[in-house]
């Protein structure tokens, strides 16, 4: 078993910084989310931790032993791929042991063991004999991965391995995923765009920006407390609400809190509507657009007189009607305060001086 560590990671293909000086320690077991946009650098990340693909700088390390030069047959890691292929000509047990054979050089016996033991864990016993034609796509999903865990790799790396399977498979997988990593006591490394399949999969997730990590931490973490407007803008359904103060001192807040520089970036659903807001409120005004269902819950969507288009959730039973003007407020401590310019949070508007009181 082995954790993984990455120090100064860097990757660019010309003009292209794929992969910005990326430091990260992935412990022993655990599973680690690379969540970002289409393009962040995930893929190339992994593919360099594999050994597919060589980093210009910087390092890569097992157990604490650099993998530098080591190909990736003789690496301690396991890739699932997106678009996996499997032979198309052979059942899921071949298709299985073939990896097996060939890639770490088992006998056919001891192959066809590993095979059986790992789809008994994955409780795909009864689709060994198939081959892929006769399988859905969640089966031949199922089976792609029963390949790369085969390997009884330490460490295992999925690129994106649920993108294509419809909403419910897709939540089903995650979970079956997690728990075989865990099981295995593999350690695991997703690169995935959906932050639904961070949040369920990961012990900890590595928001990815330009090839930068913009945050590392529990989701719970990266939910509470976003270090910067992109990972507030990319947590969260819907999106944090991110109002930013003009150099004239004013937002969505009026001239309430009109220190210049900063964004204030509030949850849908650390806003209620009031009919008149507690002195330290937070409030803000605005008319109702979009009335969207949500569970138990509706998510409406209102347009303040600064322009900003605001979210806030509320019960089906006190939900405004489209049209109407409404005010909603949060509590200070849900109000974050971040640097315009950098995209950092400076704090919460509870401990941020803001200059309220003083006029813009
Ligand atoms: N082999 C390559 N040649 C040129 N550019 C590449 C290559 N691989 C990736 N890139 C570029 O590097 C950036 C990161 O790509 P990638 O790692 O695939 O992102 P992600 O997996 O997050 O979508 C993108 O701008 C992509 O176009
Ligand atoms: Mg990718």
């Amino acid at each position: 078993m082995a954790g993984v560590e990455l120090h100064g990671i860097r990757k660019t293909f010309g003009d292209v910084v794929a992969v910005d000086n990326v430091d990260l320690e992935i412990h022993d077991g655990e599973n680690l989310a690379v969540l970002g946009p289409s393009g962040s650098g995930k893929s190339t990340l992994l593919r360099i931790i594999a050994g597919l693909e060589t980093e210009d700088a910087g390092e890569v390390r097992f157990g604490g032993v650099s993998q530098k030069g080591v190909p990736p047959h003789l690496r301690d890691s396991a890739i699932v791929f997106q678009h996996f292929a499997l032979y198309p000509h052979l059942s899921s047990l071949e298709n299985i042991t073939l990896g097996l054979r060939h890639g770490i050089g088992l006998g056919k016996k001891e192959a066809e063991e590993r095979a059986r033991d790992i789809a008994e864990r994955m409780q795909v016993q009864h689709l060994l004999s198939r081959k892929p034609g006769q399988m859905s796509g969640g089966q031949r999903q199922r089976i792609a991965l029963a390949r790369a865990l085969a390997r009884r790799s330490s460490i295992v790396l999925l690129d994106e391995p649920l993108s294509g399977l419809d909403a419910q498979l897709h939540a089903v997988l995650r979970l079956e995923i997690a728990q075989l990593l865990r099981s295995v006591g593999a350690t695991g490394i997703n690169v995935t765009h959906d932050q639904l399949d961070a949040m369920a999969m990961a012990d900890r997730i590595a928001v990815i920006n330009h090839g930068r990590i913009e945050q590392l931490g529990t989701p719970d973490e990266l939910y509470e407390t976003p270090a910067t407007l992109f990972v507030a803008s990319f947590i969260g359904t819907p999106p944090m609400n991110l109002l930013p103060v003009t150099d004239a001192g004013e937002s969505s807040f009026g001239a309430f809190a009109p220190r210049t520089g900063v964004t204030y970036g509030v949850r849908a659903e650390d806003l209620a509507l009031v009919g008149e807001p507690l002195a330290d409120d937070w409030s803000l005004s605005g008319v109702v657009g979009l009335v969207e269902p949500a569970g138990r819950d509706r998510v409406v969507q209102m347009t303040t007189a600064h322009g900003d288009a605001v979210a806030f959730r509320c019960g089906p039973a006190e939900t405004p009607a489209p049209g109407q003007r409404v005010t909603v407020a949060a509590r200070p401590e849900a109000v974050h305060v971040y640097d315009t310019a950098s995209g950092g949070r400076l704090g919460n508007a509870r401990t941020v001086d803001l200059g309220i009181g003083v006029a813009a």
